[in-house]
């Protein structure tokens, strides 16, 4: 039986459950998979977390040099996070001929191009299903089972703390800002919320998943990205009277005139499969031209379920002689015959706020009309202490420039206070 020597490069939670899957697997994948996995060596300077795991002295590498070398490694699994160490690391297990398994979305997204030429030139496998909703097997799904389709859209609830988050002040009542204490009490999001609630980690996912849906590199710098710090109970309570929930998606789509990626705060109808994806959970819901919509629902982070993705990749990367690379031209940037649609078309709601005047909904209605802009349905609400009215309008869909200069033009508007909101919908 082939034994196959495991080097893992960080035990924080990821690792640890990496590690234990590998360990408490052992010998139920010498049944299935005819292999002797063997966790070889870890590379970890926490002590404390090298002895929770009851990890024996003499697995424990002292720097990666030494990983690297020890020729009882066959594959290293990256889970340290960031583009700092964690790229020079790949770096040197690729050069080195390692195959290397990582949960990385950051690197994978800005630096795949680089290390997948190393992997190449060295003979051995890059492989990232951990990097992007967690255990949903994601990217192997679109690698394996949907290449017979030309995917015509993906919409993703990629991140887990953001679904988190709007999910209990969806159904809570909780305010933003203290579910976001509670996410980070929960360790789901992090002390620095940044990546996760201003979208950027959804924007790696992103960048990743739709390369490989779109067969053409799409860099995570193209893609429109709006994260959901500003939104409120108000507009929450009015999109529940109006039969939507508001989700953080990551959409990309081909379009006639050229891709759409973006990612954003958008009104869900209450009735589609992803409205119903609470808590902390990732779902995709994809569309392709022969299979038609197909949605993928699980845990998007944790020890194990995020684990499970590395050990899958790893019995891949184990089994396998022949290696997957990506499906289309890994280069740093798009191709130039790839066209970016940022006009992208949408339906919109916007909530106003009005001096409750006679003539106002008619100077708004004038505006729609003139950048063509059709009013799907809407709603007042009166607050009789000072005056002011909220409209909420939801729009058939239109171009996003169309919504933009109606704005501009509605908020110059003398008795219009502010216009408090706009976000997207899909029906
Ligand atoms: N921070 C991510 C999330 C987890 O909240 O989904 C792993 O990507």
């Amino acid at each position: 039986m082939k034994r196959v020597g495991v080097a893992i490069l960080g035990l924080g939670t990821v690792g640890g459950g990496t590690y234990r899957i590998i360990t408490e697997h052992r010998d139920f994948y010498k049944k299935t998979q005819d292999i002797d996995l063997e966790v070889e060596c870890v590379l970890e300077l926490n002590k404390d977390r090298i002895a929770a795991l009851g990890i024996p002295e003499e697995k424990v590498a002292a720097n990666i040099a030494e990983v690297v070398s020890n020729p009882g490694v066959d594959i290293v699994v990256e889970v340290i996070g960031g583009v700092g160490v964690a790229r020079t690391f790949v770096q040197a297990a690729l050069s080195a001929g390692k195959s290397v398994v990582t949960s990385n979305k950051e690197l994978i997204a800005k630096y795949s191009y680089e290390l997948e030429k190393i992997a190449r030139h060295k003979n051995c496998g890059l492989y990232y299903e951990a990097s992007c909703v967690g255990g949903v097997p994601i990217i192997r799904t679109l690698l394996d089972g949907l290449q017979a389709n030309n995917i015509l859209s993906m919409m993703g609830i990629v991140n887990g703390t953001t679904n988190y988050i709007l999910d209990k002040m969806t159904n809570e009542g909780a305010s933003y800002a203290d579910v976001l204490k509670q996410a980070q009490a929960l360790g789901y999001a992090e002390l620095n919320p940044t990546a996760d609630v201003e979208g950027f980690d959804s924007t790696y996912k992103l960048s990743i998943l739709s390369s490989m849906a779109f067969h053409t590199k799409i860099p995570y710098t193209k893609i429109y990205r709006e994260g959901i710090t500003q939104i409120t109970q108000e507009d929450i309570a009015y999109g529940k009277e109006l039969g939507y929930v508001i989700k953080l998606l990551a959409i990309g789509k081909q379009t006639p005139a050229g891709i759409e990626v973006r990612v954003h705060p958008t009104y869900v109808r209450a009735g589609h499969p992803l409205a119903s994806v609470n808590d902390a959970f990732n779902a995709v819901f994809i569309t392709g031209d022969a299979v038609g919509d197909i949605m993928l629902y699980g845990r998007g982070a944790g020890d194990l379920p995020t684990g499970s993705a590395i050990v899958s990749d790893v019995i891949y990367a184990a089994t396998h002689s022949d290696i997957k690379y990506s499906t289309f031209k890994n280069t740093a940037n798009a191709d130039k015959e790839t066209k970016f649609v940022s006009n992208f078309s949408s339906a919109y709601y916007l909530r106003v706020t009005v001096c409750d005047k006679v003539g106002v909904l008619a100077k708004i209605s004038n505006i729609f009309a003139r950048r063509n802009v059709s009013v799907c349905e809407m709603i007042q609400k009166d607050n009789e202490e000072d005056g002011k009215a909220t409209l909420i309008f939801i729009t058939h869909e239109t171009r996003e420039q169309n919504i933009r200069n109606a704005v501009a033009k509605i908020s110059a508007l003398e008795d219009v206070a502010q216009v408090n909101s706009v976000i997207r919908v899909v029906s």
